[in-house]
């Protein structure tokens, strides 16, 4: 089967518009799991949801569907296109979509994981390889990147967020949606797919953490945060945006007129595809919006939604709907005409099918393990450092101890088709690593032979949160470190031996109680495939760990929702007990979003700003020098903040608005510029008007300590 390049004209495309059936029509608009045409296959199906009725999908209509989720393989997509193809009337391709959140087969790092390395460069490459493994395995559209905002650890999709800040969401969002789609001269390229941002909107912010939750806000609170990072990703223009499960201020997001057309589609500029999230319009009951499935589909159709995921209420109502409202006919065909150009422009009336033989040299290949183990070592985050790590060249005998020390299950969920025979363990990646180690790995202590324990010279303790309690459904009340893991720490802690902590974990847990007995702690996240030898490598010195965190972690699990930007308060916290604090825990997080060791001392300098009036077509400049006195080359991430001094609305004590990672080689000095504009210093005003107030603003580079200079405009 070979590649053709070319596309049908757009009249062409619409020409086959017009010959389909009303039917026809509203299948292109169903999405279906992909047992129906060759039955179960083990392996190749994915389920991401509770199961919906299908009934209806019989005989003919089952050859009006327009695309399938959750199935993969070159040689499973071929066969079911072929058998559906046979029988279309009007062989217009089935369209493949999957959900492959950090890589298809090669996994990478967790998406927060991934987030800490601030890195667009390496989001877009982690997702330009997972389009090739995809399309490669005959997949077109990825639901991916997820931007919603997150200010609460206990939900257990944080670990699919990029964290608490809305421009570096956005940002990173928009970065991995150019690598998936890889657009060439403004199509999919070949070995890209569509990207699906999701889920529009606010899905992060459910009461109390709890997954599918109500989500209620002030319009400020939506446009200047929750909403900031979907507006930012869209301009990068994805194919496809999921709307989310929940409701917001009242009414459910699939059936949100106002969510749907006024903000995405007239506010934001969307004009793409909108598909729902799985079974949501048939939901729209179980939230008793709607009493019936006609009604649920007709207000998701009303609503904007262009594809049903799924359930099948469209195909079961769509004649009674548009009785009653003929109007919803021209939305129909709109949204036909997209998905038809989608296909189009994928190729796929030329050839339908994905050559076989790809696959095998496209998936885990070298190079995309190789780059599986740089983004795992950037997105480790040092915590704590009592001078414990690296581990100390003279430290030969290390014994590895805990749940995590011979576990494969370093994938973290989502982990698509990844395979945990793939995953290097920690242990495993320590021996390839430094072959002159004498090591040993056990789940306990216990475990351990008495003379080995008295004559290791150095332990690892291997803790964390298992990958199944993030995720999708996976909220938790307890985001602590279980008591086992505190107290192997503790007697690890007896031992008098040195030690360090290397934590594996889809979310912040709260530390507090255990801290003072970690004196050194690295946060892998979840590292996926290559886990094992990135961390052996920063353990052993190879190289230093240099992320930061993108979401505050709190010191207890009540202490959420926590994060950086709070607005300040009339009675900001301290000390006292009239003040906006918990009067039974310390105030603040106990690390921070921003926070991030590196085995050096970077030294930052010679700060110089350009002038100190910004006007409109007057930016100003703010450079400063950072140096790495050691003999690594690392990325360091500068971050600069401003405080609006006084303004009609309350803003945030600090709120980011620059960041810059620069790599900085052994022994040097580079200098970084940051440029502030007037755009910079715009914020919703007490009228929710975008609006810029003259006044005093005072910029942070990275802490507090770096606080120089004030601005006026
Ligand atoms: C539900 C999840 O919310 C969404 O993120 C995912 O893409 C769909 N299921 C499809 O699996």
């Amino acid at each position: 089967r070979k590649v053709v390049k070319f596309c049908m004209e757009n009249k062409k495309i619409l020409e086959l518009r017009q010959e389909m059936t009303l039917k026809e029509k509203i299948g292109q608009l169903t999405q279906i799991t992909g047992e129906h045409y060759v039955g179960k296959i083990d392996n190749e199906m994915v389920e991401t949801g509770p199961g919906y009725s299908q009934q209806l999908l019989e005989g003919d209509t089952l050859y009006t569907i327009g695309s399938i989720i959750g199935v993969s393989s070159a040689k499973i997509t071929n066969l079911i296109q072929s058998e559906y193809l046979k029988k279309s009337r009007l062989k217009i391709p089935l369209l493949f979509m999957h959900d492959a959140i950090h890589g298809y087969k090669t996994i990478f790092p967790i998406p927060l994981g991934l987030s800490c390395t601030w890195d667009e460069n390496i989001l877009r490459d982690v997702a330009a390889y997972t389009a090739s493994e995809l399309r490669a395995s005959g997949i077109h559209v990825n639901f991916s990147p997820m931007v919603d905002l997150v200010r609460d650890s206990r939900w257990g999709r944080v670990m699919e967020s990029f964290g608490e800040d809305h421009l570096l969401s956005g940002n990173l969002g928009g970065a991995m949606i150019n690598g998936y789609q890889k657009d060439a001269e403004g199509k999919i390229s070949q070995d890209g797919v569509a990207a699906c941002l999701k889920h529009f909107a606010a899905y992060g912010a459910g009461i109390g953490g709890k997954d599918y939750n109500t989500v209620d806000m002030s319009m400020r609170e939506f446009f200047d945060y929750y909403g900031k990072p979907y507006e930012i990703a869209l301009k990068e223009k994805p194919k496809f945006v999921m709307s989310s499960f929940n409701t917001f201020n009242g009414i459910p997001v699939t059936a949100s007129k106002e969510m749907m057309k006024d903000i995405l589609r007239d506010k934001y500029q969307f004009d793409d595809i909108v598909i729902s999230d799985w079974g949501a319009v048939s939901e729209l009951q179980n939230h008793r919006v709607a009493q019936d499935g006609r009604e649920a589909a007709e207000l998701a159709l009303t609503a904007g939604i262009d594809i049903e995921m799924v359930s099948t209420l469209y195909l079961e109502n769509y004649q009674q709907i548009l009785e009653k409202n003929p109007a919803l006919l021209h939305e129909i065909d709109a949204a036909v005409l997209k998905i038809l150009q989608l296909k189009n422009e994928l190729g796929m009336f030329e050839n339908p099918y994905v050559d076989e033989d790809l696959e095998e040299t496209v998936i885990l290949n070298q190079k995309s393990l190789q780059f599986a183990k740089e983004a795992a070592k950037k997105s480790c985050v040092l915590l704590k450092n009592d001078s414990l790590l690296p581990i100390s060249k003279e430290y030969k005998k290390i014994l590895v101890v805990g749940p995590f020390a011979n576990t494969q299950e370093l994938l973290g969920n989502w982990q698509c088709k990844g395979r945990f025979d793939d995953v290097v363990a920690l242990s495993e990646g320590m021996r390839l690593v430094d072959e002159s180690l004498e090591l040993s790995a056990y789940e306990t202590l216990e475990d351990c032979p008495k003379d080995e324990l008295e004559k290791c010279d150095y332990i690892v303790a291997a803790i964390g949160e298992h990958w199944e309690l993030s995720g999708e459904g996976h909220s938790s009340v307890n985001i602590e470190l279980d008591k086992q893991q505190q107290q192997l720490i503790k007697d690890i802690k007896k031992t008098d031996k040195p030690y360090a902590c290397v934590c594996f974990s889809g979310r912040p847990l709260a530390l507090q109680d255990i801290i003072d007995d970690i004196p050194a702690l690295l946060w892998c996240w979840y590292p996926g495939t290559q886990a094992g030898i990135a961390i052996a490598e920063l353990l052993t010195g190879k190289d230093t760990p240099s992320g930061k965190l993108t979401m505050s972690f709190p010191r207890y699990s009540s202490q959420v929702p926590i994060y950086y930007n709070e607005y300040s308060s009339g009675r900001p916290a301290n000390e006292s007990s009239y003040s906006s604090r918990y009067q039974d825990c310390e105030v603040g997080p106990l690390f921070s979003f921003g926070h991030g060791l590196t085995y050096t001392n970077t030294e930052y300098s010679n700060f110089k700003i350009s002038g100190h009036k910004i006007t409109e077509g007057q930016d100003i400049k703010i450079s400063f020098q950072v140096k790495n006195p050691s003999e690594y080359e690392y990325s360091e991430i500068a971050i600069l903040y401003i405080e609006d001094l006084v303004s009609k609305a309350v803003r945030p004590i600090r709120e980011m608005k620059k960041y810059q990672v620069v790599t900085v080689p052994a022994n040097q000095t580079v200098t970084v510029e940051l440029v502030i504009t007037l755009d910079d210093l715009h914020y919703l005003n007490g009228s929710l008007q975008q609006s810029v107030e003259p006044g005093e603003f005072k910029i942070y580079i990275n802490d507090l300590e770096h606080s120089v200079f004030t601005i006026e405009h």
